[in-house]
C-alpha cells in the first residue's frame, strides 16, 4: 500500500522525509514523489519507479523548505508513471496533495471539475482532492475549511495529506475510512507524520492516532484536530516503547532474514509476563472478556487473510480443545458477503499484523453491526483493528518490515494458545495440571525456537539441489495442515515458484497425479495423533517416485529413512509444534528465494499491508 511522509519544522524537510520513505519501501510501491514550498512556491520531484529514481532528482535538482510531504505510490487507479505519480497539484500549483485509499466518486467529481474548467494532467482519482480544495478556495474559504469541504465530499476510505503554498506553516491532513493510518509524531517544535511508525520512529517515540473522521492541522506550535463537521477533536499521546533499532536491518540481508532470526525474542516478547509458569495461570488485561462472559460465548468466527487466515486454522485446534467452543474460521474478504449468522454471544475473532487490512477491518465491521463482540490478535499498536476492538491481545513483535510475515505468524499462534487457555480456565474446561503442562511447554517455546533457527541444516543444499522447481506440494494434517498453507504461501510469494498447501489425507482423491520426481513434496510429520497416518502419505508419494523433504521430530530415523531430506526439531506439546515446525518452512522459503535472487522483502505486486479491498 502507499507509504506517507510528512514534516514541518526548523530541519530541510525534503531530507526529513525521504528518508522516511525509505524506512517505508518494504510497503510495496511503484512511483515515489515529495512536495515541498521552496521560496513560497510548491515544488516538486516525482518519478515512476524506485526512490533512487527520486533520490537522484533530488541531487540533481535539490528542493529546500521547512515543510514537506512524500508518498510511495501502489497502483489503483492510472499505471504506474511520473505523471501518476503523488504528489498532485491543482493547475495553478498552489495546493499539493498525496493520499492512500480510492476516491469511490472519482468519476464524477472529475467530469464536474472539468466542466467547471479544470484541467487534469493525471488519470488518477487522487487529482480530485486537489482541484476541489482549489475550487474551494477560489470560493473564498479558508485552506483548513476548503480542505474539510473536500474531505467530506469525496466518498471512500482514503488517508489524505495536503500543503497550500499560501500558509506554508501548516499541513492539513484527515483519515476517512480504514485506507490505512495516519500517525503524527510529536517532536520538539517540528511535528511528523505518517503511514507506519517506523518513518518517523528514530525522531519521536511521542505519537497521536489519527482514527476514522479525523482531521488534523498541524504546525511547527503543535497539532489541532477536529471531525469534518468542525468540531474540536482531543486526543492523547501514546508513548511508544519500539526504539528504531529495532526498525532496522542490522547485521541481516534482508528484513525477513532477520524477523525470521529473531523469534526466540519476539516469542519471549510475546509471552511477557501474561503465564504464571507454577499455576498454569493466564492473564490478559486488554482481553476484556470477564470469567462470566468467557462462559457465555457460544461461537468464535475467526477471521483474517493471507498469512492470517492460516494462523485462525491453527487456532481453531487450540480454542476447541482447551475452551470447547465451536470455532468457525473464514477469509475476511468471503465473510462479509455471506450474511453470517451472528448473535450476541458471537466473538469474532480477528487476525491481523498491520491492523490496517481492508477485508479484515470491512469483516469486523460487518461482524458489529450484527451484534459481535469483536476482539482482535494485532501487531501494530495504534492501529485501526487495534482501536474498533473490544478486547485485544497485542502480539507484541516489535516491527514486521518484510513483506512475507513471519514472526508476526508465530506470535499469533502462541496468542490463540493463550485465548484459548484463558477461555478453558474461565469456562472450567481446562484443568490445572493441563495448564501447568501448556505453561511449561510455552515456557520452553523461545529456547526452542532459537535452537531450531541456529541449527545448521541442509538449507543451501536443498535450495540448490530445487531452486528451479516449478512446483511444490505442502502436506500436513490435523494441526499441521494450516502449516502446509503457511509453508507453501511463504514459498510462492518470495521465490514465485508455485507451491501448494494440502491436507494430506486428501493426497488419494486427486492430487496424487501431479507426483513425480520434478515435484518435492514437504511433508510435516510429527510425532503426534496423525503420525502414522503422515508415514503412510510419505510411502505413497514414495511409491511413485516422488521426493520428499520432511519436517519431522529429531531423531525420528523412520522419518530419516523414508525421506529424501529431514528438517527437525524438537517435541513440545502438540499444540505448541505448529510454532515450531513453521520455522524450518520459513528458513526453506527463504534460503530459496534467495538462491533465485529474488526481492525478498519487497516481493513483485505484494504489498505488506492491503488497505485496498
Ligand atoms: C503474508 O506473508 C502476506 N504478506 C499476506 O498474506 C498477509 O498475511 C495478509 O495480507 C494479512 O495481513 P495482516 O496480517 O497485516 O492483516
Amino acid at each position: 500500500m502507499c507509504g506517507i511522509v510528512g514534516y514541518i519544522g526548523p530541519r530541510q524537510a525534503t531530507n526529513v522525509v525521504f528518508k522516511g520513505l525509505k524506512r517505508l519501501e518494504y510497503r510495496g510501491y511503484d512511483s515515489a514523489g515529495i512536495a515541498t514550498i521552496q521560496k513560497g512556491q510548491i515544488t516538486i520531484r516525482r518519478d515512476e519507479g524506485k526512490l533512487s529514481n527520486l533520490e537522484s532528482m533530488l541531487v540533481e535538482s535539490p528542493m529546500n523548505g521547512h515543510v514537506a510531504i512524500g508518498h510511495t505510490r501502489w497502483a489503483t487507479h492510472g499505471r504506474p508513471s511520473q505523471r501518476n505519480a503523488h504528489p498532485h497539484t491543482d493547475e495553478n500549483k498552489i495546493v499539493a496533495v498525496i493520499q492512500n485509499g480510492i476516491v469511490e466518486n472519482f468519476i464524477s467529481l472529475k467530469n464536474q471539475l472539468i466542466a467547471e474548467g479544470h484541467v487534469f494532467t493525471s488519470d488518477t482519482d487522487t487529482e480530485v482532492i486537489v482541484h476541489l480544495i482549489d475550487k474551494f478556495l477560489h470560493e473564498g474559504n479558508s485552506f483548513v475549511e476548503a480542505c474539510r469541504l473536500t474531505f467530506r465530499k469525496i466518498r471512500g476510505a482514503n488517508a489524505i495529506v495536503t500543503l497550500n503554498e499560501a500558509e506554508p506553516n501548516k499541513i492539513v491532513a484527515a483519515r476517512i475510512g480504514n485506507a490505512g493510518g495516519i500517525t503524527i509524531g510529536v517532536g520538539e517544535d517540528e511535528m511528523f507524520l505518517a503511514s507506519d511508525m517506523p518513518a518517523i520512529l528514530e525522531h519521536t517515540r511521542k505519537m497521536i492516532f489519527m482514527e476514522d473522521g479525523d482531521m488534523v492541522v498541524m504546525t511547527t506550535n503543535g497539532v489541532e484536530f477536529s471531525d469534518l463537521a468542525g468540531e474540536p477533536i482531543s486526543k492523547s499521546i501514546t508513548e511508544i516503547a519500539w526504539d528504531p533499532v529495532s526498525a532496522e536491518k542490522g547485521k541481516y540481508r534482508h528484513f525477513m532474514q532477520k524477523e525470521i532470526a529473531e523469534q526466540a525474542r519476539s516469542l519471549t516478547d510475546t509471552i511477557g509476563t501474561r503465564v504464571d509458569f507454577e499455576t498454569g495461570q493466564i492473564s490478559l488485561p486488554e482481553l476484556n472478556i470477564s470469567a462470566t462472559a468467557a462462559k457465555n460465548i457460544s461461537r468464535i468466527i475467526s477471521v483474517a487473510c493471507g498469512t492470517s487466515s492460516y494462523a485462525c486454522l491453527v487456532g481453531k485446534f487450540m480454542i476447541e480443545q482447551l475452551a470447547r467452543i465451536p470455532v468457525e474460521v473464514d477469509y475476511a474478504s468471503e465473510f462479509r458477503y455471506r450474511d453470517p449468522v451472528i448473535d450476541n454471544d458471537t466473538v469474532l475473532l480477528a487476525i491481523s499484523q498491520s491492523g490496517e487490512t481492508a477485508d479484515t477491518l470491512q469483516a469486523m465491521n460487518e461482524a458489529k453491526k450484527r451484534g459481535a463482540k469483536l476482539v482482535s490478535i494485532v501487531n501494530v499498536i495504534g492501529s485501526a483493528v487495534q482501536r474498533i476492538s473490544d478486547g485485544i491481545i497485542l502480539m507484541h513483535t516489535g516491527p514486521e518490515i518484510g513483506v512475507a510475515s513471519t514472526k508476526a505468524f508465530t506470535s499469533s499462534l502462541l496468542d490463540q494458545l493463550l485465548f484459548a487457555m484463558k477461555l478453558g480456565q474461565a469456562r472450567g474446561t481446562l484443568s490445572n495440571e493441563m495448564s501447568v503442562e501448556l505453561a511449561q511447554a510455552i515456557l520452553a517455546l523461545p529456547d526452542q525456537a532459537g535452537y531450531i533457527l541456529n541449527k545448521d541444516e541442509n538449507y543451501e543444499e536443498i535450495a540448490n539441489v530445487f531452486h528451479d522447481r516449478e512446483h511444490f506440494l505442502y502436506l500436513g494434517r490435523g494441526i499441521n495442515y494450516p502449516i502446509a498453507l503457511e509453508g507453501a504461501l511463504k514459498l510462492k510469494e518470495i521465490s514465485y515458484i508455485h507451491a501448494e498447501g494440502y491436507p494430506a489425507g486428501e493426497m488419494k482423491h486427486g492430487p496424487i497425479a501431479l507426483i513425480d520426481e520434478m515435484m518435492p513434496v514437504v511433508a510435516i510429520v510429527l510425532q503426534d495423533n496423525v503420525y502414522e497416518k503422515m508415514i503412510s502419505q510419505i510411502e505413497q508419494v514414495k511409491a511413485r517416485s516422488g521426493i520428499v523433504i520432511s519436517v519431522c521430530n529429531e531423531g525420528d530415523e523412520r522419518i530419516a529413512q523414508l525421506s529424501d531430506y529431514v528438517l527437525s526439531i524438537p517435541k513440545s506439546h502438540q499444540l505448541l509444534m505448529p510454532i515450531l515446525a513453521t520455522l524450518p518452512l520459513q528458513r526453506l522459503a527463504y534460503q530459496l528465494a534467495v538462491r533465485r535472487g529474488c526481492d525478498v522483502d519487497q516481493p513483485r505486486n505484494l504489498a505488506k499491508s492491503v488497505t485496498v479491498e
